[in-house]
């Protein structure tokens, strides 16, 4: 594939959207096509599997059918959106990808789910595909979740399944993207996101010059 893959990962109220955003015009000023995205919720058929997954009682599924449609989610966004969009050159961002899934379901809940099932449905659905550069905005989770809970206040936001659970779930899943950039340091790099916005951004932008090569 010809264009670049990149993600954007963290706990609640890290920041991705915002950053992904600044991201996007900091490559296109650079003549890069991009396309800004996420998960769930990429597609159409996406859309209506995010409305199942963030919203509503949060038992409502157990992990491995919530696995199952986080990977339901992902295989509509690989094969309709980032693969087509790869081929023809264009970098795509990622708000989330596959290691929310290893955060969440299989770290925030204490891993109730073998991590061997994971990469089991990790191959069936993207094979040996992997994205070029994951960026990991790490947050203290109080710091993260007050900034959520703001955010959804002040825009009337309903998706707050995960938002529900409680502190223990939110430093379980901080603790898993650490120990996922410590398996992969080559590809997971972890940012400091307790700061400004405008900080930030010039991180994640020394960040992506250096490791993928931007004049
Ligand atoms: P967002 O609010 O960052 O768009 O993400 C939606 C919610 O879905 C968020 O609470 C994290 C959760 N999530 C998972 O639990 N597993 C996953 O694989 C993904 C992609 C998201």
């Amino acid at each position: 594939m010809k264009g670049k893959f990149i993600t954007l990962e963290g706990g609640e109220g890290c920041g991705k959207s915002t950053q992904a955003r600044l991201l996007s015009a900091y490559l296109q000023n650079k003549g890069i096509e991009v396309i800004t995205t996420k998960e769930p919720g990429g597609t159409p058929e996406g859309k209506i599997l995010r409305e199942l997954l963030v919203t509503g009682d949060k038992d409502k599924f157990d992990a491995i059918a919530e696995c199952l449609l986080y990977y339901a989610d992902r295989r509509c966004h690989l094969t309709k959106l980032v693969w087509p969009a790869m081929d023809e050159g264009k970098w795509v961002i990622s708000d989330r990808y596959a290691d929310s899934t290893e955060a969440y379901q299989y770290y925030g809940y204490n891993k109730r789910v073998e991590h061997q099932i994971l990469e089991n449905m990790y191959q069936i659905v993207a094979g040996d595909f992997k994205p070029d550069l994951t960026l990991i905005l790490d947050i203290d989770p109080e710091v993260g979740m007050r900034r959520s809970f703001a955010k959804a206040e002040a825009m009337e936001v309903k998706e707050l399944r995960f938002e529900s659970r409680q502190l223990e779930f939110h430093k379980n899943l901080r603790q898993g993207f650490l120990e996922i950039a410590k398996r992969e340091p080559e590809r997971c790099i972890v940012l400091n996101a307790d700061t400004t916005v405008e900080d930030l951004h010039h991180e994640i932008v020394r960040v992506v010059n250096e490791k993928l090569g931007i004049e």
